[in-house]
């Protein structure tokens, strides 16, 4: 090839440096979505309203988001627990801290709102004005021309969980342990990246008691009834791609890529399982894990999928440290105690596999039916910044009788493309370094 005359090559350049702004430039923050896909940021990147105030030491965030992983756990353990089957329970978890965001314009006009990204809800929530208990970000129904309020004999307001009539209008409550909230059954345009949504039917919250309602609003990924997928299934044919950033690098930002344009050609799938009774969830079948070479002595009922019990594997942007159920973590763990020789194991809140010399730890490989996912350090160890302590960044499900989930977590999925391909009932997984 011959090289271009300079000054085409720095007309290139140029270009290039409009639309690649520099990093941790405001610029950044920003720049606005292109086509349909959406920056994922993480809720501390600086670009996040959400960040802290101040900056948390290493130890006190992964204290806080393990804390925080628990009320997870507990939620996705209970949504596969009961023997109801209730739609859209899982906007039970709204009641919980988002870990990535992307940016979502609602109504007419336009209010922009960060809102949590959730592959285990269905349905999406937005606190709207005259919220009592909401954070102080509120979208003004009322001001939006395109808003309206759902009825009650409306199909949508089937699908909500404990529905209920005020006058006319579709009203429903949802709980989680202490916390609850109240919200208007409602449609408005969304408008995601630059594609916009008419008459998307969401939660317009109306009320909150407990602490941690994401603070503006919640876009469930999830596969069941009310989700942007069933929403959209012209538009997006029920699928979509993530990229998570890893949240050490919080100037960095992934992408959430909706609709079959654009999805990688090279990358490796597994198939995607049904749970009937939790349809939200995205299963798949997890056969085994190497640790190292070796692969772990796990008695298969541990993985098993089971729909009634709701035992499997499951994929999860909301939970962050990958967890497992007893057996499958204990044999994990210990495989990786015993490949790092002559070092002495610590704590640090819930990881009890923490070392505070350098170690060299073993790739751990997620063996799928048809698909072997090679983890390598970045999604598997947490380390502080001064670099004294290491931990494996899994942890054993919750010690309760409904702990049959194993959880494929955010830290796990980080600096990978993750593709949900409903139509065609699987899950593809690829390396790739998100920006
Ligand atoms: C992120 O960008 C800001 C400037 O906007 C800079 O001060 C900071 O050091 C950067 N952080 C990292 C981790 O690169
Ligand atoms: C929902 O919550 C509101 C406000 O707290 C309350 O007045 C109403 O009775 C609740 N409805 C149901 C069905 O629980
Ligand atoms: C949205 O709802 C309005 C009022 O119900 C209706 O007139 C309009 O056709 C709907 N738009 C689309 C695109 O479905
Ligand atoms: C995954 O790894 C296992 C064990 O190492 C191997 O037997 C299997 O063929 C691999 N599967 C794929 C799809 O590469």
């Amino acid at each position: 090839m011959k090289t271009p005359p300079p000054s085409l090559l720095s007309y290139i350049l140029l270009a290039l440096m409009c639309l690649y702004p520099s990093q941790g430039s405001d610029h950044i923050c920003e720049s606005p979505d292109h086509g349909s896909t959406l920056q994922v940021m993480h809720v501390y990147s600086p670009c996040s309203p959400f960040r802290p105030a101040k900056s948390l030491s290493w130890e006190d965030m992964v204290l806080d988001i393990a804390a925080k992983d628990e009320a997870r756990l507990l939620y996705l353990s209970g949504l596969v627990a009961a023997k109801s089957v209730v739609p859209i329970a899982s906007g039970r978890q709204t009641i919980q801290s988002p870990t990535y965001i992307v940016r979502a314009k609602i109504g007419t006009p336009a209010r922009t709102m960060f809102m949590a990204m959730d592959t285990s809800s269905d349905a999406a929530w937005i606190p709207c004005t005259g919220c009592i208990g909401c954070p102080p970000s509120l979208f003004a129904s009322a001001k939006s021309t395109t808003y309206k309020s759902l009825g009650c004999q409306t199909a949508q307001c089937k699908q909500v969980p404990n529905p209920s009539c005020v006058g006319t209008a579709c009203s429903f409550n949802l709980t989680y342990g202490s916390s609850s909230i109240a919200a208007a059954l409602s449609q408005d345009t969304i408008t995601l990246a630059t594609d916009p949504i008419p008459n998307y039917s969401f939660g317009c919250i109306q009320k909150a008691v407990g602490s941690s309602v994401p603070p503006q609003g919640l876009l469930g990924l999830g596969r069941g009834p009310m989700s942007l997928l069933s929403q959209t299934q012209n538009l997006y044919k029920s699928t979509f791609s993530y990229c998570l950033p890893n949240f050490k690098s919080l100037n960095f930002s992934g992408s959430l890529r909706l609709g079959p344009v654009g999805q990688p050609l090279r990358i490796k799938y597994t198939p995607l399982l049904k749970n009937p009774r939790r349809s939200s969830l995205y299963y798949v079948n997890m056969i085994g894990i190497r640790v190292g070479r070796k692969i772990v002595d796990i008695p298969p009922s541990a993985l098993a999928f089971n729909p009634i019990t709701g035992a499997g594997t499951i994929f999860d942007s909301g939970t962050v440290f990958a967890r497992l159920v007893q057996p499958a973590y204990i044999a994990v763990r210990d495989e990786f105690r015993r490949r790092i020789k002559g070092a002495t194991v610590s704590s640090l809140g819930g990881f009890d596999t923490c070392y505070s010399v350098p170690i060299a730890a073993p790739p751990i490989t997620l063996l799928f039916t048809g698909m072997n996912v090679t983890l390598p350090p970045d999604n598997i160890l947490i380390h502080s910044s001064a670099g004294s302590i290491t931990c494996l960044a899994m942890a054993a499900a919750p010690d309760n009788v409904n702990s049959v989930l194993n959880v494929i977590a955010n830290m796990q999925q980080q600096n990978h493309r993750v593709l949900f391909d409903v139509p065609n009932s699987r899950l593809g997984v690829a390396r790739e370094l998100c920006t």
